[in-house]
């Protein structure tokens, strides 16, 4: 039986609370703590037990590790307090404000010898493992653009996500998923960064980018969240030299279409098209492609805590490490200097 806490007992807080429990046979909540007294109080109203001071919570000897789901300005000081308590900290992401942040944390990590993890459970996402197991497979042959993006309708929701010095923004909410799970896909330094950053409702925070990401390998990715559209394009879009995958959203419809190994012979001539005259851009004759179903699989997002628990028993290999996480928060460094430079960055992150 792993024991936690939790710090911060908000929406994601909440999340944590309510997965915990649903594993009752692995991992214990032993409590939580929220600056808020109602919280506290909502908590308890639960059954869960609720401290009345951060010092309480890290103080209670039964509780191994701390999850920290508080607002972004406050994960450094509160992951370093737990560490110098002697608690394993997983904390929620954006893993700091910026990598300089992160570098101290990792500091106290290696100097307290407690173990530190960063909850990037999008990793888990049904997509997302699709598009990876497809990549993995080869079967769209060497992949060289990816498009990974998610658009809502609905704005950023009117609290501390609105505010700059809170790590508000878009880029440290779903940026950061979204660029974890490309770095983690694609085995190769990042060399180059721009982007284009918007603030179309909400003033003093991105609520829409687009981030180009050049690889050492030759590959290239867009990243793109939006808050405010309402047709939505696909949510990956992965090219490769033998076949093109569309996974459309998260109800992980969509397919892979690929070149099959009919030869394709160009047509003598100019052909004429819905678009006019054109031979580069008349479609391929259907005999020489395949078309084949997106992979099925499952995803268990509670394997994220599966795995911080078997890593801090020496079970397993920590899955999202802290040097991941310093690349990861390297590349968000990049793109906010990007987006104010207005220029492309060349890095070797
Ligand atoms: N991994 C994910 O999928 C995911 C999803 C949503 C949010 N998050 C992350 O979780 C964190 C919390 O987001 P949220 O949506 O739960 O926010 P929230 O506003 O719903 O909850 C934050 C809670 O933290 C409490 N709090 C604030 N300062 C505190 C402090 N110093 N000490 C203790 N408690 C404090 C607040 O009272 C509030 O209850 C953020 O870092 C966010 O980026 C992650």
């Amino acid at each position: 039986m792993y024991r936690l806490g939790i710090i911060g007992y908000g929406g994601m807080g909440g999340w944590h609370a309510k997965s915990l429990l649903e594993m009752p046979d692995e991992f214990e909540l032993v409590g939580i703590y929220d600056i808020n007294p109602a919280k506290i109080e909502a908590a308890r109203e639960k059954g869960i037990k609720g401290f009345d001071s951060l010092d309480e919570i890290l103080a209670e000897e039964s509780i191994q590790a701390v999850i920290i789901a508080t607002p972004n300005n406050f994960h450094k000081e509160l992951s370093i307090k737990a560490l110098e308590a002697g608690k394993h900290v997983i904390c929620e992401k954006p893993v700091m404000m910026n990598s300089e942040e992160l570098i101290e944390v990792i500091e106290v990590s290696k100097k307290t010898g407690r173990q530190f993890s960063v909850h990037q459970n999008r990793r888990w996402d049904k997509d997302f493992r699709m598009v990876k197991k497809t990549i993995d497979d080869g079967v769209i042959g060497t992949p060289f653009y990816i498009e990974s993006r998610v658009q809502g309708s609905k704005g950023i929701p009117g609290d501390w996500r609105c505010v700059k010095e809170a790590g508000g923004g878009m880029l440290l909410d779903w940026g950061v998923h979204l660029i974890d799970q490309i770095m983690w896909m694609v085995d190769s330094p990042v060399t180059e960064v721009y982007t284009h950053m918007l603030s179309v409702k909400f003033p003093g925070v991105d609520d829409n980018f687009k981030l180009l990401l050049r690889f050492a390998n030759g590959m290239s990715a867009l990243v793109e969240v939006d808050t405010y559209t309402f047709i939505n394009l696909p949510r990956w879009h992965v090219s490769g030299d033998e076949g093109t995958l569309q996974v459309d959203s998260f109800a992980c419809d969509g397919s892979i279409v690929r070149a099959n190994t009919v030869e394709m012979k160009w047509e003598e001539g100019i052909v004429y098209t819905a678009a006019g005259p054109t031979r580069t851009m008349a479609p391929r004759p259907e005999e020489t492609i395949e078309r084949l179903e997106l992979p099925e699989l499952e995803t268990d997002a509670k394997d994220y805590y599966r795995n911080f628990m078997d890593a801090t028993e020496g079970k397993q290999k920590l899955m999202v490490t802290p040097d991941q996480a310093l690349r990861v928060m390297r590349v968000i460094d990049t793109v906010f200097e990007s987006a104010e430079t207005g220029s492309c960055i060349k890095v070797n992150i």
